[in-house]
This record gives structure tokens, C-alpha cells and sequence, in this order.
């Protein structure tokens, strides 16, 4: 067998999404094909939900219909990226194993009729998995038209956890195989707490519902086994396509919705990361979250090219208020993710289904079908990233990063914490948001990587934190780098249990503080911290009684709990600087941390208007900047090259009309592109 290709086997970014012509007779699909032509498709995803017309008895499969429309697909040159339709096992396979159904934390069995519903530590789906992909692999592997595999389809929803008793054998043999002794768990899991301690093995179970709190050292390993089972899953299913077939393989994450799988852990098993993302109707600046999900896809395959799995051209249909894309903001949420490194621009789905659970949902062909303004977009769409051929494998380039620990976040989230207004996702949206509103790109981060290409490191939410990630920070700092620390970080070890020396202990290197006591605000409360002597900034939520041991105290909070102590420090640790801010700054406030801790680092804002997103991506002998503009107002950005939608040179400036976009290729190399230093 050859070796693996580095990505698909297409010319250009790729462009198509999910198709299920299983809904449709035979005269659309030929529809489909002229269709998908006038829109640039190169590329489809068929089969994610199609094994019951697949195997259609335990072990009896038909193919047939499955040949015909990959042949079709091929003779008009549109590439395929075949499922394996594990996610949605048939009726016959649940009549054959009923206990392979998964079971809820409140001890529900799930039915059948949705998608989703088996447990992934039964052995009986185990073995129908490999059976499935063994037999699409073996039948499709040297098809000319399939170019990717698409295993499954988003681990870890629409269940994660899985409290069946498959699943709970399953996890005392990880328990055994983690701890070696009960003695061990024991420990680990502090069970001398609430009388937990256990005696035999047999009496080790999954932390189901219970009357109070159930041990939260507990609930982590259970997090952590479940995203092991989903990925044993992956791995069977990817090792039994490889025997067959040389494409490459990957799996669908959902960077911005469930993190019950950790990316990074992933990552390293797939060939390509690929992601899909749905804008949040109710945030108003879903363009942020959508870049947060992007550079996080990027982050965890190491900077490689990814792919946008699927999006949606217009309204989801599982949101409380499925908002419409307006004019133009299909184009400008694919633009940011090209920008953010996807090579590949895919959507859910193809042709909108005239039945089931998504009839409601959007799709580039809508109900309302080719005379519509979505479909017109559509074909616009393919004609821009038709255009961008040049910018395919150039790498995004950034020197910032924030910390993503995803075991940390299972963590941080369970119950009884010190305030529940303080949560991972709050503080990471709030420092990412600080960035982009700045124009800066960011790189998601492990606390244990080597950081040393970052000039500022941010952790907004590191709760746990290992005594040798905490290490590597310190060290990161005397090596020069800049690191700013949010409150509530390097608060407990690898099991869930508070560090030796007290809160933010492992850090005190690098930050010279230590916190003597959490002091959470009422809900609705406010405090004032005096910046530098001058300024007056507001906070809530969180305070702290800070005790500076060897650090500049910068500000100070004015009232509230922790009236007349230190609220940000910063210490000179060796080469660099350690921030520390113990508060929750409103968006002004950060802002002007953000700009002090900027200067020590060496980073520069791109001085543009706030919503306009440059991001430059590098290849070997060109710099490229994609730019989005989702303000109301036409910008005129300095720069110089070659415009690559309209094929038109840019001497000085570039127009980019309100809610529009452009992509320089710079004539200027290494110059960090087309933005003009305003500092
Ligand atoms: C997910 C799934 C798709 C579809 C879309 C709808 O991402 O993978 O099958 O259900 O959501 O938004």
C-alpha cells in the first residue's frame, strides 16, 4: 500500500458538505451532480448515517446504490469523503444486543429512532464498527473518487458519558489498569472524604446520580475514561479502514460546542483535524466564538491545515432561536476560517431534507431551491474560494498563546466550586475576545508544551495545573517569555486536589504572590481597583486576599471584599514577566492590563477598527492576509500586492466594503503583512 497523503486529493480549498441523496430519488441525484458543478463542489461527505442500507442484517451487506453514487460522483469530478455510519446503528443491531445501549447519568436507558445511542464499551458494537468500516474500506479503498475518510461523526454527542454496565466494567479495568492497586485509587481519589473508601474492586463504579455531590476526583477520571473509550472507537474503526485503503483519515470534533473529548489527545490520532461549528444565535459577535473554534482546530493538529467539516449556510434548527445568516455572513464566517488555517469549506448539508429531526435546518440548496439569494451565495462562494488556490498549506501565523486544557476545564466545571459566576469558558472567552478585539492571533496552548515561540502566554483558566506544568511556565518566564495569570489558576493537581503550599503555589516563581483566601462577590456586585496610582477599574465577580511575596503591585482594589490589597502584580522573573490579575475586569478594565502586558511582551495591536479581522498566513515563498470586515463601514487598510479574489493589484490601500473581505498576497515578504504599525 502507498503511503499516506498529507490531505485529500483535490486541487484548491475544498468545497462541498454533507450529502444524503438516500433521501431522494435517483432523477435529483443527477440534479445534485449538475448542481454541485455550478457551485465549485469538489468534494462530498456521504454514508455518515446510511448503515442500515448498508448492512441491512447483522452481516449482509448492499452496496449497490452506494457504487452508483460514487461513480456518479466521480465521472463528474466531484471528490468523495466517505463515512462510517457508526454513529446511527440499526434497529436490527439493538434488537440483536439490546444491553448495548447507552445509559444517562440519571440511569436512563436510550431508545432508538435518534442517532447516538450506543455505548461504546459494549464489545457487541465493537465488533459491528469494525465489521462496517472493514468492509467500506475494503470496497472503497482504491476508488479513484474517495479521497478522505470520515469516521463516524462527532464523538461525544449527542451522549458522552455512558453509565450502561458495559460502561462501568469497562471502567474499573481502566481504573485497575491507571492505578495498579485499590490502595492507589484510594489515594488518588481522597476517599478517606465522606466515608468513600473502598474495599474490593467490584464495588468501583461510575459516579452516577447520587443524593449530594459525588466525589469530584471521581467524576474526572470518569471524564477522562470516557473520551478514552470514544477514542479506542476511532481507533479500532481508523486501524480497520488502513488495512484496506491509503486516504487519509479523520473524525469530525466540535471545537465551539462539546468538550467531552479532549482535541488534543485526538489530534494526534487523526490524519486531519476537521471541525464543525455553528455560530451560537444568541451571541450577538458569534464571529468570535467561530474564531475561537477555528484557532483551537488549528492549535491542536500543530498549525496544519484543517478542515471546516461542516457549517451552516443559513439557520441551524436545534438552537432555542434559530437566527437566519444575513446577506454576506455565510461568506465572512467561511473567510475567517480560511483565514484561521481550513483548507476545506464544508457545510451541513448539501440539500435541505424534506423530513426528520433537521427538516428546519439550512443546507446550500434550501428549500426554497436555486432562485433564492442563499443558493446564489452559494455558487458566489465557490467562485470566491475557487480563487485562493495559492493559499493552500500556508500556515497562520501567531505569537500569542492561551492556555486550552481541556482535563482541566472537566474539572473546573463540576459542582460545588467557590462561585459559580467563574467558569472556563467565561474566562477564556474574555481574554480571547481582549485579543481579537486588538487584532492579535492567538495559538491555543497545553501548559506543558514548549512555549517558547510565544512572546505572551495567557492562562485565563488554568484551575488544574500540574506542579510540571507549572514548572514550564516558570521556566518559560525566565527564559523571557510573558505570561498573564487569571485568578483562579494553579489551584489543584492531576487528581482534583487542592496543592500543597495553597492556592496558586506552583506559580509563586514565576508570580511572586500567593492567595490566602478566595473572596467571591454577591451576584450583581462591583468593585473599584486603582490602576497605577491614576485610573479607576471595574471588577466583579471574584476578588482575592493576595499576599505579594516578591511582585510590583500595579493595582489595588479600592472596596469590596478585598478592599486595600493587591488586586495585579507583575513580577520580573530572569528574561521575563509574570502577570497576575486576581479580579474580574470588565472589557475596559482588560483593556488596559491588556495594553501594559503588551509592552512587556513586544506584541503589537493591529491598530484597526474593532471587527476587523486580519490574520496572515505564511507559505514558503508568500505572506497572505485574509481580511473580514464585519463592521457596517467600508475600511481602508494600508497594504500592497496582489488582491486574490479580484485579480486586482493594491498599491497603498485596500477597500474592503462593509460586512466584505479580501486576501492580499503581500508583495512586501516578511514584513507581518499588510497592516501598518500604528505604534
Ligand atoms: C451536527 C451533525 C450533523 C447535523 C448538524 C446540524 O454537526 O454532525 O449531522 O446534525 O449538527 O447542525
Amino acid at each position: 500500500m502507498t503511503s499516506t497523503p498529507a490531505w485529500p486529493a483535490i486541487s484548491g480549498i475544498a468545497y462541498g458538505g454533507d450529502y444524503t441523496p438516500e433521501q431522494w430519488p435517483r432523477d435529483v441525484w443527477l440534479e445534485d451532480v449538475a448542481l454541485m458543478r455550478e457551485a465549485g463542489v469538489n468534494l462530498v461527505s456521504v454514508g455518515i448515517f446510511s448503515w442500515a442500507l448498508l448492512e441491512t442484517s447483522e452481516g449482509v451487506f448492499d452496496f449497490a446504490w452506494l457504487d452508483e453514487l460514487i461513480d456518479l460522483l466521480h465521472e463528474n469530478g466531484i471528490a468523495v469523503d466517505l463515512g462510517t455510519p457508526t454513529a446511527s446503528p440499526p434497529a436490527w443491531f439493538f434488537a440483536n444486543h439490546p444491553d448495548a445501549r447507552v445509559q444517562t447519568r440519571d440511569g436512563v436507558v436510550m431508545g432508538f429512532g435518534a442517532r447516538g445511542m450506543a455505548s461504546h464499551s459494549s464489545p457487541a458494537y465493537r465488533e459491528a464498527i469494525v465489521r462496517i468500516a472493514s468492509a467500506l474500506a475494503e470496497r472503497y479503498g482504491e476508488h479513484p473518487a474517495v479521497v478522505l475518510w470520515h469516521v463516524h461523526n462527532e464523538y461525544g454527542v449527542p451522549v458522552g458519558e455512558d453509565y450502561s454496565d458495559q460502561s462501568v466494567r469497562a471502567f474499573r479495568l481502566w481504573l485497575q489498569e491507571k492505578y495498579g492497586s485499590l490502595d492507589a485509587l484510594n489515594s488518588a481519589w481522597g476517599t478517606t472524604f465522606w466515608g468513600q473508601h473502598y474495599g474490593e474492586w467490584d464495588h468501583v463504579g461510575a459516579p452516577a446520580a447520587a443524593p449530594s455531590v459525588v466525589n469530584p476526583s471521581q467524576r474526572l477520571d470518569f471524564a477522562r475514561f470516557t473520551d478514552h473509550q470514544l477514542r479506542a472507537c476511532f481507533v479500532a474503526e481508523r486501524d480497520a479502514i488502513r488495512a484496506h485503503a491509503a486516504q487519509p483519515i479523520t473524525t469530525n470534533f466540535m471545537a465551539n460546542q462539546s468538550w467531552t473529548t479532549d482535541m488534543w489527545a485526538w489530534a494526534r490520532e487523526v490524519d486531519i483535524v476537521s471541525d464543525d461549528h455553528y455560530l451560537w444565535a444568541a451571541d450577538p459577535e458569534g464571529e468570535i466564538g467561530l474564531a475561537i473554534a477555528a484557532d483551537l482546530s488549528r492549535s491542536v493538529g500543530g498549525g496544519k491545515p484543517w478542515i471546516l467539516m461542516e457549517h451552516s449556510t443559513s439557520a441551524v434548527n436545534w438552537q432555542p432561536r434559530n437566527i437566519a445568516k444575513r446577506p454576506g455572513e455565510m461568506a465572512r464566517n467561511s473567510l475567517s476560517h480560511v483565514a484561521r488555517g481550513a483548507d476545506a469549506i464544508l457545510f451541513f448539508q448539501w440539500r435541505a431534507s424534506r423530513f426528520g429531526a433537521e427538516k428546519f435546518h439550512s443546507a446550500m440548496i434550501p428549500h426554497a431551491g436555486t432562485g433564492s439569494r442563499l443558493w446564489r451565495e452559494v455558487v458566489e462562494l465557490g467562485s470566491s474560494l475557487g480563487r485562493l488556490d495559492e493559499l493552500v498549506g500556508s500556515r497562520v501565523v501567531a505569537d500569542v498563546a492561551i492556555l486550552w486544557d481541556f482535563e482541566s476545564f472537566w474539572a473546573q466545571d463540576l459542582e460545588w466550586r467557590p462561585s459559580e459566576d467563574v467558569t472556563h469558558a467565561e474566562r477564556v472567552r474574555a481574554f480571547y475576545e481582549r485579543l481579537w478585539r486588538d487584532g492579535i492571533t492567538v495559538d491555543f496552548a497545553l501548559p506543558g508544551q514548549d512555549l517558547s515561540a510565544y512572546k505572551l502566554v495567557v492562562a485565563p483558566a488554568q484551575y488544574m495545573l500540574s506542579t510540571a506544568d507549572a514548572d514550564n511556565l516558570n521556566a518559560y518566564v525566565a527564559q523571557g517569555g510573558t505570561l498573564l495569570v487569571s485568578f483562579f489558576s494553579a489551584i489543584v493537581d492531576e487528581r482534583d486536589a487542592v496543592h500543597e503550599g495553597g492556592f496558586v503555589a506552583p506559580l509563586t516563581p514565576a508570580l511572586g504572590i500567593r492567595v490566602e483566601e478566595f473572596l467571591p462577590l454577591r451576584e450583581g456586585a462591583t468593585c473599584g481597583v486603582r490602576w497605577r496610582e491614576s485610573d479607576t477599574l471595574i471588577a466583579d465577580v471574584w476578588a482575592e486576599d493576595l499576599v505579594v511575596e516578591d511582585a510590583e503591585v500595579v493595582a489595588t482594589y479600592l472596596d469590596g471584599p478585598g478592599a486595600g490589597k493587591a488586586a495585579i502584580t507583575r513580577k520580573r522573573h530572569g528574561e521575563g514577566h509574570g502577570w497576575y490579575v486576581s479580579t474580574r475586569l470588565d472589557a475596559a478594565g482588560l483593556g488596559t492590563v491588556a495594553a501594559a502586558v503588551y509592552r512587556d511582551a513586544g506584541v503589537a495591536p493591529s491598530g484597526l477598527p474593532e471587527g476587523v479581522e486580519v490574520v496572515m498566513r505564511r507559505s514558503e515563498d508568500a505572506e497572505f492576509a485574509v481580511i473580514v470586515n464585519h463592521t457596517d463601514e467600508i475600511v481602508r487598510i494600508p497594504a500592497s500586492g496582489t488582491e486574490l479574489i479580484t485579480a486586482t493589484s493594491v498599491a497603498a490601500e485596500v477597500e474592503v466594503a462593509a460586512g466584505g473581505f479580501a486576501v492580499i498576497r503581500s508583495s512586501e515578504r516578511g514584513t507581518r503583512g499588510v497592516v501598518a504599525d500604528p505604534h
